[in-house]
């Protein structure tokens, strides 16, 4: 029996081109592993009704990891339109299957290393080496949304809050309300993740990431947790900057930032930002990490143009590979693939085509796999 069960979830549109790439370097790394197919993408909406289904989550609870794709989304209307015949009577609404994995199974800690590998003509700078920490399964993503507003909940919101007085009157299917929830417990717990890691990688400085000037329940509360969790961690550096001044920031010093910690939505933000300084989303991975499940993924979508076309670069998806390997325990693989992805792009003989080249997502693997 091999060591590891890998559940291998390609999704659709490119998500399948770079799972093949990341395959190739997988099986030249030697991972002692069975990798088990699981269903989950758009077709699965057009046919079940659900991009996620049961059966996979099932799947998910019997494994070690995941190792995750791209799944094409659509808005709500143009998702119900795809739907076979027989299902569009239903009702069924579409929900992102990364954001239901995140949160059916607890993957508290998004995970989104930014670095700059020298030689990436991409790079905004080679020294960048930022640490994305991103709450994963709270704050705007609850779900918790309404359109139109049902009467009950506005009559609550005159009776509770002052400021809902300008919207009282507005008729209920005139405005719609998607709550941010953020609880002590969901931002305890990835603040502790952010400055833990800093102190077992010796990094100096993590930077808090809000609006709690203007946010003031939901981002106060983050960031004064954050203040009582810094003193327990003597030696790194609490910072902290309004999300609107952290997109200015990161462009202009970005080797001022270290380790940065935000809700859910500020962190999607700074993520993509982040992934550009250091060559755009071909090179941003991340990881969703639980207690017992962690599933790693490139941070781009699933370019649907690009589907079936072997164009994207994988780069992004080698280096998420790279994090499950870390996260299994299996470092001293993690690094050789890190340093074979660092000599591939250092020697820059083969590049795809968003790093001006025109080698494919395969070629891209091979070279990779070759250095290893
Ligand atoms: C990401 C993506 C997802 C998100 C989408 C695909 C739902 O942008 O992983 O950053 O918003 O979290
Ligand atoms: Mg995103």
């Amino acid at each position: 029996m091999a060591k590891y069960k890998i559940a291998w979830l390609p999704g659709d549109g490119c998500g399948i081109d770079v799972l093949d790439a990341a395959k190739i370097v997988l099986d030249k790394i030697g991972l002692d592993a069975e990798y088990i197919h699981g269903d989950i993408g758009w077709e699965f909406w057009c046919k079940e009704g659900e991009a996620f289904p049961e059966r996979t989550v099932e799947l998910l609870k019997n494994v070690d990891a995941a190792l995750f794709g791209a799944i094409t989304s659509k808005p709500v209307k143009e998702a119900a339109a795809e739907l076979i015949p027989e299902l569009q009577n239903q009702n069924l609404l579409y929900r992102s299957p990364i954001v239901r994995m995140r949160q059916l199974f607890d993957l508290y800690i998004c995970l989104r290393p930014c670095k700059a590998y020298p030689g990436n003509p991409l790079n905004f700078k080679d020294t960048i080496d930022l640490v994305i920490f991103r709450e994963n399964t709270e704050d705007l993503y609850s779900g918790v949304e309404f359109n139109p507003v049902p009467e009950k909940l506005s009559d609550v919101l005159t009776e509770l809050s002052k400021p809902f007085a300008k919207f009282k009157d507005v008729p209920n299917d005139q405005y719609a309300i998607s709550c941010k929830i953020n609880t002590h417990h969901g931002s305890e717990r990835i603040i502790r993740a952010a400055f833990d890691y800093a102190k077992k990688f010796n990094r100096k400085k993590v930077t808090v990431v809000h609006k709690a000037n203007v946010v003031r329940a939901t981002d106060g509360l983050f960031l004064e947790i954050a203040k009582d969790v810094a003193k327990e961690y003597p030696g790194i550096e609490l910072d902290d900057a309004n999300i609107d001044a952290m997109t200015m920031w990161l462009l202009k010093n970005p080797l001022s930032y270290d380790v940065l910690v935000a809700p859910n939505l500020y962190g999607d933000i700074i993520s993509d930002l982040s992934a550009q300084l250091v060559g755009g989303l071909g090179f941003g991975c991340s990881g969703n990490i639980g207690k017992d499940l962690a599933v790693f993924e490139p941070s781009h979508g699933s370019a649907p143009k690009y589907a079936g076309l072997y164009k994207v670069n994988p780069i992004a998806t080698i280096l998420a590979v790279k994090m499950m390997l870390d996260w299994l325990g299996e470092k001293d693989k993690g690094d050789i693939l890190e340093s074979a992805v660092a000599d591939v792009i250092k020697e820059g003989e083969v590049r795809t085509y968003d790093m001006g080249g025109d080698n494919t997502s395969l070629d891209m693997a091979e070279a990779v796999a070759s250095k290893i």
